[in-house]
Parts: C-alpha cells; structure tokens; sequence
C-alpha cells in the first residue's frame, strides 16, 4: 500500500486503486493509469486528497496493466432517461447535461492545468510573466459561455473541486470580467480586470498548502501569516512587466472603502479602482465556493453578505451594478426556501436584491415582505 498525497506523486507513477474526487462521487482516474504532468494537476483540480499509487517497475511487477484512461471531462454525458413518475429534472441537472457545460468544463480544466503550469514557473524561476498565455485560456472560458448570465449558472455547476487558489482565480478572473462588462466598461478595461483577477491571489501560491486548507481555527500567527498574501504576492510581481493596476490589485484586493480591509487599511480613493471590482468578485466566489473547512454557501446568502455593507465597504457603482445583475441572473432558477418551500425566482427586487419574489406553485412570495424566510439552496 502506497497511500500518498496528491503533491508526493511523481510522474510514471502508478495507480493501484481508482482515484475519486474528496466527496467521494465521481471517479478522477481508474486503477493502473500511468501518472504524466497533465493527470496529476487532474487530481489536484478535483481536490482528489489521497491516492493509492506505487512506483511504474513494481507496478509492473506485481502484473497491474494499464488501462484506457479517458479522462472524466471527456465522457459524453450520459443519456437522459425519463423514467415514468420520475421527478423532472432539476435546472441543475439540466445545465449539467447541455453541450454547452460539457464544453465549459473541459475548457476550465485546460485553462487551470495552463494557468497552475505558467505560474508555478514564474513563481519558481522568476522567468517573464507571458500575460497573453495567461489569459487566452480564460478568454475562451468567456466566449464559450454565451452570455454573462450563463457564467454563474455553469461556475454554480463546477464545484466538485476544492481549491483556494488556481481554481479560485480563475472564477475571479470571469467574474470581475463579467462586473465589468455589465459597467459597460471598454475593451481595455475588461482585459485588465481578466489579468487582475487572475493575479490576485499570487501571493498564496507561495503558501503551504496545509495552512490554507487547515480545518479547524487558525492561530493567531497563521492568520497573520495568510493575511501577508497581498504583500508577498506583490513581492513576487513587482518587477514584472505588467500594468501598475494589475499589480495594485495583488496589493489591495482586500482593502476596504472604510478602512476596514487590510494590509494597510486604506480608504476610498487610495484603492485602485480595478481592486475595487476584483474585491467583489473575490468575496462572491470566495464565499459560494465550497472550502475544505466549510460548504459552499447559497449564492443569496452571500448576495445579503454583500448588500448588507455594500456602500460602506466597496465602491459604489461596481457593488450595484453587480447586485443587480447577479441576482437578475438567476431568475429562473428553483429554489428552497429555509421553510422547505420549493419555488421558481420571478422577480428581483431593485431595493433589496437579496430578497427576490418567488412563485411556489398558486403563491407569489416576496421574500422583501417575509424576512424571516431566506434562500436555502439552488435546487
Ligand atoms: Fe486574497
Ligand atoms: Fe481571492
């Protein structure tokens, strides 16, 4: 037995058992898969965080073939069957079955294992930022989603992995993209929120992955310590040939219009406004991602989370603007409410975005005017 974790493997390694994402639902790599470069970041992209693998002459010798690997992405999706008295499939399941998130998947799979290559390179040998490889994979995430409002139904649908840092910048990356776009911003502009996104967090790559995942309370000497990011980050940037806002972003993301952010507590117009839309995109995926010490939260909890100090903490047009449109992209959607209501959202309501009407069957529910009910679940 060779039980290891996903950093411990080499390449030519080989797997004596089937590797499964961390929940456990769904097979990454099949017992006898050689490991190359390419399926060990899989495993990492799947948050797998334990496999059973040994080294390529013993697995020869004890006789384990190698077997077909077709990588998960690259399935087509399984047939939908009706069954008679079956419930309907849910708008999940749905989104989860169109070409259109099949294709989405193997593309943010391509641009996570390019994006983790590239800056584990530059992180390790200092070599040149390439901003335009950097981003190119992110720009077909864009153009493959059809929309602004498709963005969130097909990142709501990838959530089998669970990484605070690759993953994560790149969803930042799209959605800062998106905030922009609906600001109507110009093309310039859009590009440098997709760079800035994607940067933010550099900083972290440089901590150990134990500490970021660390279940339970940190110490206060962790915390300070995962809280220097944006200071390490810029560190690692700050020779770089890359736009000054780019690199403000690394430095700033999470400063705060009051003073409250950190690291050092700047108000208003001292934050780079590019900071200031990364900062919201940053929170809203941060918070809707599922984390190794915590599930991912509803989408209309963390929409109250930032309504409730929208004008305090971040710029004034960006947060609105976002609010507005990130609860109209989800109209449509069903949804369970914390009474176990099920119900379709039909109508956003422009003074309380976090608070939409809901039609249950016959019954409208304005959830503005029923405050002790809130948005359990996407269902
Ligand atoms: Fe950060
Ligand atoms: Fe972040």
């Amino acid at each position: 037995m060779a039980i290891m974790t996903v950093s411990q493997l080499r390449e030519g390694m080989v797997l004596i058992e089937d590797a499964y994402t961390a929940s456990g639902s769904q097979m990454i790599l099949p017992r006898g898969t050689r490991l190359d470069a390419q399926r060990i970041a899989r495993l990492a992209f799947y948050g797998v965080k334990q496999v059973n693998a040994i080294a390529e002459q013993e697995a020869a010798a004890q006789g384990i073939e190698s077997p077909d690997v077709t990588p998960v992405s690259a399935l087509p999706a399984a047939p939908a069957i009706a069954r008679p008295g079956a419930p309907e499939p849910s708008f999940g399941d749905r989104v989860k079955a169109s070409p259109e998130f099949k294709k989405f998947k193997m593309d943010f799979e391509d641009a996570f294992i390019s994006y983790q290559r590239n800056i584990n390179e530059v992180i390790r040998t200092g070599k040149p930022l390439d901003m335009h490889a950097m981003t190119e994979p992110v720009y077909d995430l864009i153009h493959s989603c059809y929309g602004p409002s498709n963005v969130f139904d097909m990142l709501h649908q990838l959530r089998d992995y669970d990484d605070a840092t690759y993953a994560h910048s790149i969803n930042v990356a799209l959605i800062a993209h998106n905030i922009g776009e609906w600001m109507h911003l110009e093309e310039d502009d859009l590009e440098l929120l997709t760079q800035a996104g994607l940067l933010h967090d550099i900083g972290k790559v440089t901590l150990p992955h134990e500490l970021l995942n660390k279940q339970g309370d940190l110490t206060n000497e962790e915390k300070t310590r995962i809280r220097m990011h944006p200071q390490f980050g810029y560190k690692a940037i700050e020779n770089q040939k890359i736009n000054q806002h780019v690199k403000n972003t690394v430095l700033m993301h999470h400063e705060r219009n009051d003073g409250s952010g950190y690291p050092r507590h700047l108000k208003m117009d001292q934050i780079d406004p590019v900071a200031k839309i990364v900062a919201i995109a940053d929170v809203y995926d941060a918070m809707t991602s599922t984390r190794s010490y915590r599930k991912a939260l509803s989408p209309f909890f963390v929409i109250e989370y930032i309504e409730e100090d929208a004008l305090q903490k971040y710029d004034a047009q960006a947060v609105l603007t976002f609010l507005e449109n990130i609860s109209g992209a989800y109209v449509g959607n069903r949804v369970r409410l914390s009474d176990g209501t099920e119900g379709e959202i039909i109508y956003v309501n422009k003074n309380r975005f976090s608070c939409p009407t809901i039609r249950s069957g016959a019954e409208f529910i304005d959830l503005d005017k029923r405050r002790e009910l809130k948005i359990e679940a996407l269902i």
